[in-house]
């Protein structure tokens, strides 16, 4: 950190750029998520479930309008983080997946462990960027609800040995999915660095974020 900050007028060069990288990135995830959740509406398995995914699509493209605006405010290079490839493999990733499936990638792993990064830095933003960020992170709290009650009512319709093997495989597979989605990426020990944050102790939450989720989900 310290040889990022020789002094306060870099500090605050790097700051912007990071943050306006991270801007760039959530805002290039919630897009994704419009995209896959208004896909998956036609093959939904019953009304509650569509409604929910139409609901979360106008959330979604809300807050890339919400982002982008203050992105040309702030002055951010709007530049894709993530490369055509990378979103292609993401959207076709939960393009293929079972609904199950489906619930515990986009709610447990992007909606609530994303957010929980996001939440990270808001106590480190400008007042700007801060406010930008208040009605898309409160939006995402109804969606990971969604998620965490529907993958339980899922849930309880498995036999107990297809529930349980399911839930013991959960913390493997977002494992992976955070590892196949990174790879190639951002490199996020720097942004997260670059806005102030401690990235160690923000892994550290996010894996008692998950654990509490976990819990959650198998309550
Ligand atoms: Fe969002
Ligand atoms: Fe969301």
């Amino acid at each position: 950190m310290n040889a990022l900050k020789p002094n306060a007028r870099t500090a605050d060069d790097v700051y912007r750029r990071s943050m306006g990288q991270l801007l760039v990135l959530y805002t290039q995830v919630d897009r994704l998520l419009m995209e896959i959740c208004a896909e998956r509406i036609a093959s939904a398995p019953d009304e509650p479930a569509k409604l929910a995914l139409a609901r979360q699509v106008g959330d979604e493209s809300r807050h890339v309008a919400i982002q982008r605006q203050w992105m040309t405010k702030f002055g951010t290079d709007t530049s894709p983080v993530l490369t055509p490839d990378q979103e292609t493999r993401i959207r076709d990733h939960f393009r293929n997946l079972p609904w199950l499936d489906f619930l515990a990638d986009v709610y447990l792993c992007v909606e609530a462990l994303g957010s929980e990064a996001v939440e990270s830095i808001v106590p480190l933003a400008d007042p700007g960027t801060r406010e930008s960020l208040d009605v898309p992170l409160r939006d995402e709290l109804d969606h990971i609800a969604f998620g965490i009650s529907r993958l339980r009512q899922e849930l309880a319709q498995l036999t107990d040995a297809r529930r349980a093997a399911f839930l013991a495989k959960l913390p493997q597979r977002i494992e992976d999915l955070a590892e196949a989605f990174l790879e190639g990426g951002p490199d996020l020990e720097t942004l997260f660095s670059g806005v102030g944050a401690d990235y160690d102790g923000l892994c550290d939450i996010l894996l008692r974020r998950r654990d509490e989720i976990l819990r959650q989900v198998a309550a």
